[in-house]
Parts: structure tokens; C-alpha cells; sequence
């Protein structure tokens, strides 16, 4: 899906820009991780999801926090479990010496670039975004553009929030999508008009 956002460079060129993707699969009491950052229940629910089929297929470029990488992505875990490659931006205030992957770049700038950086990586395509801390840091920034949620029937408990940021304005959203696929609930919601 094509952000209806386009940017017309000199006098006809029209550039497609994609949008900032938040997907995540959720508890149904909110955690998208257990104390421990597993996350293997998110894999025990198999059917087929057209919702996640279609994330997959509109993803250009991926900005994953330092941690979701280090839980994941590190320890040979790939992006949609392999189902997608691209450019992966991995922020953190500390870069390693640079990935053996040549698709990995770890990077040590503010959101806003970080952001800018994904969506030109992209190339018209979305920019998703993985990880809580880094999500939260967009939706604050108003650089989200779309919010795709699995619900997953399982209970958690404790763990990593899916969104927590205390004292935080309203943000209003618009539900798009509700769907379901097997045990999941599938949510897709946009910004609401002003908003961001
Ligand atoms: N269920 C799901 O769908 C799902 C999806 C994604 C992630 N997860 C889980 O969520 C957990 C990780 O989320 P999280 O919120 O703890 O961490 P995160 O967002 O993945 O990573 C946070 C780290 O990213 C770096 N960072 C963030 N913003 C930065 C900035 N502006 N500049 C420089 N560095 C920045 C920092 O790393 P440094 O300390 O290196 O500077 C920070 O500690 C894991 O358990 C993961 O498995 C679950």
C-alpha cells in the first residue's frame, strides 16, 4: 500500500513517498515481549494472514532498535522470518564495528534522520519500524503513519509494553482495518486527522 503523501521534485518528476509502519504482534494484556524479550509465542499462531502478507510486500526498508536487533535479528533471526530482504538500520548510541551482513547498518542519529534516512532507503516503499523504545520515540516525533497490530490469544502478564510513555497528549487513531486470521486478531489503524 502507497502512501497517498508524494513529493513532486523539479517540474515532473513525481517521487512516491512510503509511510512509517509500526507492526507488531501483542498479548492480549498488551506485551509484544515476556520479562525475558521472548517472543516465541508470536510464532505459535500459523495461518495464513493476507493483513501481514500485505506488510510484507509494501516494506522497503526496515529502522529496528539496538535491542529488538541484539534479541533477534543478532542471533540469526531474520526480518518476517525471512520472508523479506532490504535495508536494515539498526539505531543505537553505541555502533559495533559494521555488520558482516551487508544489508545490517547501524546507525547513531536522532529519530527524525534516522527515519528520513529508512523512507529514502525505501525508495517509495514503507519504512517499518520494530522495537518499543523506537516506535514510542516516532509516535511522539508524529512520524507514524500507519499501526498494523496482531492480537495473539495469550495472556503475559509482564514484559515489554506495547506503547508506554506516561504524561503523553492524546493520539487519536482510525481503525481501517479489523480482520482475523485463525486464533489472531489482525488491527490496522491510521493517525487521525490532526493528530500528528
Ligand atoms: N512482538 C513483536 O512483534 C515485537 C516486535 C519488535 C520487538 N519486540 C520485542 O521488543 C523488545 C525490544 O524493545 P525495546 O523497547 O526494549 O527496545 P528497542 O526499541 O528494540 O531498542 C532500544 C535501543 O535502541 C537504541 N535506540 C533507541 N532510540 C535511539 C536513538 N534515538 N538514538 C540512538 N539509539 C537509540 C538504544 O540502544 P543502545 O543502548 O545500544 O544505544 C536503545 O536501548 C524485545 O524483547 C523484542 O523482542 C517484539
Amino acid at each position: 500500500m502507497q502512501s497517498d503523501l508524494s513529493k513532486v521534485k523539479g517540474e515532473s518528476t513525481v517521487e512516491r513517498q512510503g509511510k512509517v509502519f509500526w507492526h507488531a504482534t501483542m498479548s492480549l494484556d498488551g506485551f509484544i515481549a515476556d520479562p525475558q524479550d521472548r517472543v516465541d509465542w508470536v510464532f505459535a499462531y500459523k495461518a495464513p494472514n493476507p493483513a501481514a502478507d500485505e506488510a510484507i510486500r509494501t516494506t522497503g526498508a526496515v529502522l529496528i532498535g539496538r535491542r529488538t536487533y541484539d534479541m533477534g535479528v543478532s542471533k540469526g533471526g531474520k526480518v518476517y522470518g525471512g520472508r523479506w530482504s532490504g535495508p536494515q538500520f539498526v539505531i543505537t548510541h553505541n555502533p559495533p564495528d559494521p555488520s558482516d551482513d551487508p544489508e545490517v547498518t547501524f546507525i547513531s542519529e536522532g529519530i527524525g534522520a534516522a527515519v528520513a534516512r529508512g523512507l529514502k532507503a525505501a525508495e517509495g516503499k514503507n519504512l517499518l519500524v520494530i522495537g518499543a523504545d523506537v516506535v514510542r520515540q516516532c509516535v511522539e516525533a508524529g512520524l507514524v503513519g500507519e499501526i498494523l497490530i496482531h492480537v495473539a490469544p495469550i495472556l503475559l502478564g509482564d514484559g515489554v509494553r506495547l506503547f508506554s510513555r506516561p504524561g503523553m497528549e492524546l493520539v487519536k487513531l482510525e481503525r481501517t482495518e479489523l480482520s482475523e486470521a485463525g486464533q489472531i486478531t489482525n488491527m490496522r489503524f491510521r493517525l487521525a486527522k490532526g493528530s500528528a
